[in-house]
């Protein structure tokens, strides 16, 4: 949640402020500001809203040798622009964004206060600058005066601060992000690496409890008393042009669009239909063989994907369960050491997923990662992380990283029933992973072929919207709705096709059109097709999301047509489909469709 950025290096203007938090504004868009060392002080420059109206206050093309630069999603306090980061003491002597909660705010508030400091904001951010102001008076050294400052907070924080008369910048973090970018010239600081991937992709992750302070020719790296610590200087493999929306209106239509490409990243020297062998780069053979229990943990969309895990699993033979990473708590009773958890997220940041993965380690149990960010918090606290390949994900819609999520989990699924001794891998596993093959073929078509903006169009302003499916339809249905409700804003919810009858039905009318989904498994479409003509009879539009000539189309006023394959995949095609329908709803309604009200991409607080 929230977006850093700051850099360091001669003639570091403030448009590379500002083109950072254009690359970051995925992880908040409340309120934005800049603060730079201007040669006679900190000038500060910050307003609630976007980074687009920032744009029109700042002095772009001003240089600066220092700056700082936020991108807020509002916890503490209204996105007003008092509120928006950086915030500074009275005497405007240091400026300091952040991300992440400071606990214990409020006690260091009013001792600051009782010190006759003077609060302008709402934030607990703003202790910060105060409390370095404080202690910079106390030592008259800057660094020590942050080390100080930061010994002294409780929470999660990933802080960056500039200050008057020291041409550096100090930073530090404790359980929120931050990547420091190297450059021959420069060095720049961010919570993401598509800040500054314009500028040089060599970067070093910093760690829990690490205080850096950055000059123009140096980088001094401590732990919290001073002693120096290292961290490996890493080539991130992201190509720059990745970050941007190309052809595309939007970010979340590109992203929908990469899919073939990413999935064949995803599926790159894994799978091979012909020795029917899955293999996967850091889970080398018998990795799994003590496995009897497997717990995935995620978030949202990323939840999805891995009720499909859990599902692949289960057919197998092992037991599994997909758990809200939220709510997993009580399940930790039931760890052993035969117990794998997989930690599924995107981002590898969702503080939910990571506390998740904690409690678990905690517990004894192997934890796994399936991740798309390399260095990310997640994939460094796992004991192995399986990197999905997905390549950066703007919007805050999750689209082509779901695709590569369940793609992934199939590969690592079908190598646990491989290696545990209870388990058994598919008797298909040829012709499955000759069907993945296939599978950016068939998205391919889907792309080319969809009727999902017509549907959007005809069905836009109806009341509500209603998804059901069995099995890994359900999954598809569940994230079909999350991603509709999340762009458009309007009601829709996914119902596993059969929980319909017991309550939901009462919901249906003739505004409320219900999008079905099938995957070709035959016993599933059976009932999930009585479950559709059930609502039709109470009136309701039934969309068929399925293959050709399934059954549905007998009754079903509309068909989104899916290319036959595996039911995994039918139902991972079938999500295209509904990714499809919910941008174009989304459009229809002219709908802030990248950046959607209330929400951020990464989720870094419980
Ligand atoms: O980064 P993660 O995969 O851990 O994020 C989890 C959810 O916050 C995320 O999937 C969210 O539900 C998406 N914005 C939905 O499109």
């Amino acid at each position: 949640m929230c977006g850093i950025i700051a850099c360091v290096g001669p003639r570091r203007t403030v448009d590379r402020l500002v083109t950072g938090l254009e690359n970051l504004e995925y992880r908040g868009y409340d309120s934005a500001g800049v603060a730079i060392q201007n040669g006679s002080g900190v000038e500060v420059h910050k307003r609630s809203g976007r980074v687009g109206e920032l744009k029109e206050e700042v002095p772009l093309g001003k240089q600066a040798d220092v700056g700082i630069g936020h991108t807020r999603w509002s916890t503490h306090g209204p996105p007003t622009d008092e509120n928006a980061h950086p915030h500074t003491p009275s005497d405007e002597n240091v400026a300091v964004v952040h991300n992440g909660i400071i606990e214990n705010y409020s006690e260091l508030r009013d001792e600051l206060e009782a010190k006759g400091h003077e609060f302008t904001s709402d934030t607990d951010t703003e202790v910060i600058p105060h409390l370095v102001d404080e202690r910079l008076e106390e030592t008259g050294d800057p660094e020590v005066a942050f080390r100080e400052t930061v010994r002294e907070l409780e929470g999660s924080y990933a802080i960056a601060a500039i200050m008057d008369g020291h041409d550096g910048l100090f930073a530090a973090r404790q359980g929120s992000p931050l990547v420091v970018g190297l450059d021959d010239d420069a060095h720049y600081l961010a919570s993401d690496v598509p800040a500054f991937l314009d500028y040089t992709d060599d970067v070093m992750y910093l760690e829990d409890g690490d205080v850096v302070v950055i000059e123009e020719d140096d980088l001094s790296l401590t732990d919290l008393s001073g002693t120096p610590v290292a961290r490996e200087v890493q080539t991130v493999d992201w190509d720059p042009s990745e970050t941007g929306k190309g052809v595309y209106d939007h970010y979340m239509l590109k992203e929908i669009n990469h899919q073939p490409t990413a999935l064949s990243n995803t599926i790159q020297g894994r799978a091979d239909p012909e020795s029917e062998t899955v293999q996967l780069e850091d889970f080398p053979p018998e990795t799994f063989e003590d496995v009897r229990d497997v717990h995935f943990v995620a978030c949202g969309t990323s939840y999805h994907a891995a009720m499909f895990g859990a599902k692949m699993l289960r057919d197998g033979g092992i037991s599994a369960n997909a758990y809200r990473a939220s709510e997993y708590g009580l399940q930790t009773d039931t760890i052993d050491d035969e117990t794998l958890v997989v930690a599924v997220t995107q981002s590898g940041e969702t503080a939910d997923t990571l506390s998740a993965m904690r409690q678990a380690a905690d517990k004894g149990a192997s934890v796994v990662t399936v991740t798309n960010v390399v260095g990310s918090t997640a994939a460094r606290e796992a004991d192995e992380s399986l990197f999905i390949r997905a390549g950066p994900e703007i919007g805050v819609a999750a689209t082509k990283t779901f695709s590569s999520q369940v793609v992934s989990l199939a590969l690592l699924s079908q190598r646990v029933l491989g290696d545990a001794t209870t388990g058994e891998q598919r008797d298909d596993l040829a012709d499955f992973l000759a069907s993945l093959q296939q599978l950016p073929e068939h998205i391919e078509q889907v792309l080319d072929f969809s009727a999902a903006k017509r549907l959007a169009q005809h069905y836009s302003n109806h009341n509500a919207y209603f998804f059901i499916g069995r099995g890994v339809a359900n999954a598809v249905a569940m994230e079909g709705a999350l991603k509709f409700k999340e762009i458009t804003y309007e009601h829709a919810e996914g119902f596993a096709a059969g929980e319909l009858k017991h309550g939901p039905l009462a919901l249906v009318t003739d505004r409320t059109p219900v999008f079905a989904v099938f995957t070709g498994d035959e016993d599933h479409d059976r009932k999930t097709l009585n479950n559709a003509k059930e609502a039709q009879t109470r009136g309701a539009p039934i969309v068929s999301v399925a293959p050709a000539d399934h059954p549905s189309l007998e009754f079903a006023d509309e068909h989104l047509q899916v290319p036959s394959s595996s039911p995994e995949w039918v139902g991972l095609l079938a999500n295209v489909q509904l990714q499809l329908l919910s941008y174009y709803a989304a459009e229809t309604l002219s709908r802030p469709i990248d950046k959607p009200r209330n929400l951020a991409k990464s989720v870094t607080v419980e």
